[in-house]
């Protein structure tokens, strides 16, 4: 962790595109990260995972079948960490469906799901291409608890992918384009130790006094569930020196946004980065 980048320096509060603009299209796809820039947002949010080959891909779940055609593939793995890269290029990713997300069976078909390399990539081209700056917000997903192998390999393969030469320090945290995120602490620690990146510590919950303490020790800030977030859990965390992002806004609840930005966040995740910038302009 670190003190100097710990807040974001892009326009706030923060537009996070979670999981893309996964309110339009299947979440997690290079499409739907590309119409949340267009859209405006200040950062796209990637859930990471590991392959069974070690690669980080996009992906919120170790289930494939939420959110790829793999039921069309019956002798494929079902998991993800079973799968092998190429394997799962061979897959169509789709919507999860519901109120918050793309309708089912929407946009394009042909959606594949990208590694994280290649998300960077495309913020990389974008910066060159335009001088435009859009942040990623990459979040460990664990397989199991605390550091385990799977969850160290993941971190490290963030850690490396961001670090790359081919980017030429655009993510090197001098900017404020890139925070770092995980729901277990030990992620979130080991996260804070082996960078000079801002972590978030994720929490259901408004976290309690002495976890409270206890995450402003690990992280930078902390990423909480909007619903808690109410002017009292805010004040604490500030006073601890934390900044506040909220998850999950959609289009489901587009007034909840606007309630937000009153209450003062740092930043939304939002499925429906439009819907956010619109009520951030009016706040
Ligand atoms: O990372 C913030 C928010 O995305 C946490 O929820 O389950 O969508 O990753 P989830
Ligand atoms: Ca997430």
């Amino acid at each position: 962790t670190c003190t100097a980048a710990a807040q974001p320096a892009i326009e706030r509060p923060l537009v996070i595109a979670h999981r893309g603009a996964s309110q339009y299209l299947p979440e997690h796809t290079m499409e739907a990260y590309r119409l949340a820039i267009r859209q405006g947002a200040d950062f796209i949010e990637p859930d990471l995972l590991l392959t069974a080959d070690g690669i980080a891909v996009a992906r919120h779940d170790r289930a494939l079948a939420l959110t790829t055609n793999i039921a069309a593939h019956p002798t494929l793995p079902s998991n993800i960490d079973q799968i092998t890269f190429e394997q799962l290029r061979g897959l169509q990713a789709t919507s999860r469906g519901g109120a918050a997300y793309a309708p089912l069976g929407a946009g394009p078909t042909g959606l594949l799901v990208p590694s994280f390399a290649e998300v960077l990539d495309e913020l990389r081209a974008l910066h060159a291409s335009t001088g435009r700056i859009v942040g990623v917000y990459p979040e460990v997903k664990t397989i199991g608890g605390g550091l385990n192998t799977y969850n160290r390999a993941l971190a490290d393969a963030m850690l490396a992918e961001l670090a790359h030469p081919r980017h030429g320090g655009l993510f090197d945290g001098s900017r404020g384009n890139v925070i770092l995120q995980s729901f277990d602490p030990e992620v979130v620690a080991y996260l804070g130790r082996g960078s000079s990146l801002p972590v978030v510590q994720l929490s259901p919950q408004c976290p309690s006094e002495a976890d409270t303490a206890a995450i402003a020790a690990r992280a930078d800030g902390v990423g909480m569930q909007a619903a808690r977030a109410n002017a009292e859990c805010l004040h604490r965390l500030r006073a601890a020196g934390l900044f506040v992002h909220v998850y999950t806004l959609s289009n489901a609840n587009p007034d909840l946004h606007a309630l937000m930005f009153r209450n003062g966040v740092d930043g939304v995740f939002t499925n429906a980065p439009d819907t956010a910038i619109a009520q951030r302009e009016q706040a």
